[in-house]
């Protein structure tokens, strides 16, 4: 796992920590997740989120529970032959498929891992070889994701560009609203579309970016908000019902958001709230870019009306939780924590869920590590051939 400051998952041999992302920006806890049942309860829980930063974490919990094993004095029994492991680890997989089901990147990553189980068993290779070429495959699928962000942030970001000084704007002059939270807390490190505003940070070309509260969990107001500070981004914060406000009154260059799932079309499954903000870049004739690596893009998946979208429990829209405000410490110097109900008790019904469609038709550009995709003259869908 590469070192870039704020991180979502850390690591040491088999050891695994996650930053405890309900406690954020507060205070900084870190959660050791040493068993299978942790990993999918933090993933389930939100203790973790973001679409890569869950797939990550799923990989990595396999590779430690299958190091440790192979480490073992004493073997368990289902390292004895090929089908026994497979009959042991295909239920972890599917187990921790299961923990949240808008965000594709989870089950690819389960996929990817079948795949290696499956080809391990077919080769006629031993079970403790099969074991070892999991465990770099789950390593691999953390690993891969930092680099491939930077390189989706650069490709994302010259695209930009170029679309900027095609009207005649000049580039050190940009302003990005984002949504949610897509930075190092939400990848294995830089992020998607928050790595397209840094990387436009980084060289000089962004004057400042907006970024909603992102309710009812947040993303925005607690996570973007404490990623921006840390990497010293000048940033404004909005509450999710101002955003036509400020396409009204401040020159935004671009909306850059990320993915949970991108369908075959290009119709996009992201944090709830985005397809607002998409509504009304189309309006205000604002360019609304999905950025998002390869392994958000399912191809398996026709358009957006067949993506599973997760309805959170309805308490977590009545709920804040934060600081307890004017900061108040405990002994150990924490800010403490409160949680605070904003409706009255046993509301009839409340409407949670977790995540929205955005169609094609409102969304410029789909960037991915491979490259950046736009839409034939007059269609409504992407052909997505070229960026997967
Ligand atoms: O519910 P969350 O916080 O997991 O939702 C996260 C998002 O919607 C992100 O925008 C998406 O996963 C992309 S993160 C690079």
């Amino acid at each position: 796992m590469a070192s870039l400051g704020l991180t979502s998952i850390r690591t040491t041999g088999t050891k695994i920590e996650i930053v405890n992302q309900l406690l954020l920006p507060h205070s900084v806890q870190f959660v050791e997740i040493d068993s299978i049942e942790k990993a999918h309860d933090a993933i389930k829980r939100m203790i973790i989120r973001g679409a890569p930063a869950i797939a990550s974490l799923a990989a990595l919990a396999v590779a430690s529970h299958l190091s440790l094993a192979l480490d073992a004095p004493a073997a368990p029994e289902w390292l004895s032959s090929p089908a026994a492991l497979q009959d042991h680890v295909q239920p972890l997989l599917d187990y921790l498929y299961t923990a949240r089901p808008t965000a594709v990147n989870l089950s690819a990553a389960t996929r990817r891992l079948t795949s290696t189980l499956q080809a391990g068993v077919a080769s006629g290779k031993d079970a403790r070889s099969i074991a070892q070429s999991l465990v770099a495959e789950g390593k691999a699928i953390d690993d891969e994701d930092v680099s491939r962000n930077r390189e989706m942030s650069r490709r994302g970001a010259e695209w930009l560009l170029e679309q900027v000084a095609k009207k005649g704007k000049l580039p050190a002059e940009l302003q990005l609203m984002t949504v949610c939270n897509t930075g190092s807390l939400a990848t294995s490190g830089y992020g998607t579309a928050l790595g397209l505003i840094t990387h436009l940070h980084e060289t000089g070309k962004l004057k400042r970016a907006f970024y909603t509260q992102s309710t009812p969990y947040h993303q925005g107001s607690r996570l973007t908000a404490f990623e921006l500070q840390s990497l010293k981004i000048p940033s404004t914060m909005l509450c999710d019902s101002m955003v036509g406000s400020l396409f009204q009154h401040h020159d935004i260059a671009a909306v850059a958001v990320g993915a949970d799932r991108v369908a075959r079309n290009g119709d996009t499954a992201n944090k709830v709230g985005t397809y607002n903000a998409a509504v009304l870049a189309a309006r205000h004739g604002i360019p609304f870019i999905v950025v998002a690596p390869v392994s958000t893009v399912d191809l398996e998946t026709e358009d957006g009306s067949k993506i599973p979208i997760e309805q959170r429990p309805a308490l977590e829209a009545c709920l804040v939780r934060g600081a307890l405000y004017p900061f108040a410490t405990d002994e150990g110097g924490v800010k403490q924590q409160a949680t605070v109900m904003v409706t009255p008790d046993n509301l009839d019904g409340v409407y949670n869920p977790s995540f929205d469609v955005t169609p094609a038709e409102l969304i410029t550009a789909i960037v991915t590590e491979k490259g950046v995709a736009v839409k034939a003259d007059g269609a409504t869908r992407f052909d997505l051939s070229s960026v997967v």
